[in-house]
């Protein structure tokens, strides 16, 4: 067993492995968006990569989502655990709170979202998209979030939007209206592509911001959800380190 984790923003580069070994990945679909980062989190195999760079030079419209998931695939990681900032759609999703996000609604437009260009004769492939959150996984963060008592919500679905701009006040009231809890710029796109890679994949998601649909405050900006994400980065480690410690440890 070897878990890979996605740093998204906020979480780029963080200081969590034990023996860090950073090392350079190719993939068909070119070079993965940041040196992949290998250690051990008490005694398990993990590979760290950073979503969008270490530097957080990369838009979400072209991070390579495709060579990310298959650099993590060759670096034999059986497990993927991602971190997302997300904009609230919910009063009750407060800043700070930790979501654990168990469906997707998918309104991107310009990324590859697939490794399946051309299928073979008579040969189709149509992943099931049903549920796109490992279960298990999902249960582990849940578990994490409830042991330290952290505010969390045990389900949300998250509209992933192209970005970079932020939503418009009617984009994000019918998001609403759609019945999303959460928005973010990339996590759709990385679950669609774990899911074809075959990979148990989950997402742990930090609320930083109410986007632009409540009426009573600014709408947000990067600035925000920076400043929160940082305050509350911990959390979202500390959750990871839990999750990991409770996993089978890898065969030597
Ligand atoms: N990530 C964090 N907050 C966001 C928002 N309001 N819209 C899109 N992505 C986000």
């Amino acid at each position: 067993m070897k878990i890979g984790i996605i740093g998204g923003s906020g979480l780029d580069n963080p200081d969590i492995l034990e023996n860090p070994r950073d090392f350079e990945a190719d993939t068909p679909y070119g070079k993965p968006n940041s040196t992949l980062r290998q250690g051990t989190i008490k005694g398990r195999d993990v590979v760290l990569l950073a979503r969008h760079g270490r530097g957080h030079t990369c838009p979400p419209t072209f991070v390579n989502y495709r060579g990310n998931i298959l650099a993590l695939k060759a670096a034999g990681c059986t497990h993927i655990l991602a971190t997302t900032a997300v904009g609230s759609l919910k009063a009750e999703i407060k800043r700070g709170d930790l979501v654990v996000l168990d469906q997707f609604i998918d309104f991107t437009r310009l990324r590859p979202l697939t490794f399946h260009e051309r299928f073979e004769p008579h040969c189709p492939v149509h992943t099931p998209m049903a549920d796109p959150f490992d279960q298990g996984l999902r249960e582990r963060l849940i578990a994490a979030c409830a042991k330290f008592g952290y505010s969390h919500h045990p389900t949300g679905t998250v509209v992933t939007i192209e970005g970079p701009r932020f939503s418009t006040r009617a984009e994000s009231n019918m998001f609403r209206q759609w019945g999303a809890d959460v928005i973010n710029m990339s996590i759709a796109t990385e679950a669609i592509l774990a899911a074809e890679a075959g990979i148990p994949y989950a997402a742990v998601a930090m609320s930083t911001d109410y986007d632009c649909w409540k009426t009573d405050e600014p709408p947000v900006t990067w600035e925000d959800i920076l400043h929160i994400f940082k305050q509350n980065a911990e959390k979202v480690t500390g959750v990871l380190i839990e999750v990991i410690a409770g996993m089978e440890a890898s065969k030597a």
